[in-house]
């Protein structure tokens, strides 16, 4: 019912002749699976051009952030509108960017608001850092952060949206949370759904987990029957890597 993603978080990375020949090179080692839903999320200027080149491909494309206002005085911010028709997806309060560009609960609830209404799908990070996890704030921050991320939405919308949990200290550290505690706090993030808007809902909203996902532990993440999916940094830049996860995590709904 929940169809489960593969999500590249390319970062700041990739040239737009570099995000060409990886989405190339991943279309030809995936082939043609279609029981996962591959998003791509590369640099807002290689969205246009991948665009253009990906027609016939198996992927969604996804932005990194967007502004919440559509348009005027915002230098260097990127509106809604604007990706309307080059993304279908949009990362929103990734914890780089909540962490080293000042974005906070409210501006993500704003985005997240204005991705929706502009007919993108949010793909919502939420994750604890290291000294919140070691104090035991866990389940407080990611009930805190979830709450406050999908505030005033409805029910349709959150269904409709992706939540991502990214523990901050598992990204980009090689160490990934235990399968068993990204699906126990992924579990969590459907108890909070269920609270907010009842069983329906909760069933049907998809659940990313990201932080150090490899094709070494993907499959025993995606056995956590709350995880739909991955949001992998690093090992996304690497189309065999990013592969190879596409066909593990496909492997058992095929034939
Ligand atoms: P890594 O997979 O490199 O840890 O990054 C995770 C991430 O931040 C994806 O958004």
């Amino acid at each position: 019912m929940r169809k489960p993603m593969m999500a590249g978080n390319w970062k700041m990375n990739m040239t737009v002749a570099e995000a060409l020949d990886l989405a190339r090179q991943i279309n030809q080692l995936v082939g043609d699976t279609t029981v996962v839903e591959q998003l791509l999320c590369p640099p807002s200027v290689c969205l246009h051009p991948l665009k253009a080149t990906t027609t016939g491909m198996p992927f969604a494309l996804g932005a990194q952030n967007c502004h919440w206002q559509d348009s005027g005085a915002f230098t260097g911010e990127i509106s809604p509108p604007m990706l309307r028709g080059l993304a279908d997806y949009v990362i929103i309060g990734h914890s780089e960017r909540r962490q080293l560009f000042g974005e906070t609960d409210e501006t993500v609830n704003k985005k997240t608001r204005a991705a929706l209404a502009n007919q993108l799908i949010p793909v919502v990070c939420v994750g604890e850092s290291l000294e919140q996890n070691e104090r035991g704030e866990t389940t407080a921050i990611i009930t805190a952060q979830v709450q406050a991320a999908l505030e005033g939405l409805s029910a349709d919308q959150v269904q409709s949206l992706v939540i991502a949990y990214e523990p901050i200290w598992a990204i980009g550290t090689g160490r990934a949370a235990t399968a068993q505690t990204a699906g126990e706090i992924c579990g969590l993030v459907r108890s909070i759904l269920h609270d907010m808007h009842g069983a329906p809902v909760a069933a049907a909203t998809r659940i990313l987990y990201g932080g150090s996902t490899k094709p070494d532990n993907i499959g025993a993440i995606m056995e956590q029957p709350d995880i739909d999916g991955a949001l992998i940094g690093g090992a996304s830049l690497e189309a065999g890597s990013y592969a190879e996860m596409v066909k593990i995590t496909a492997e058992p709904y095929s034939g």
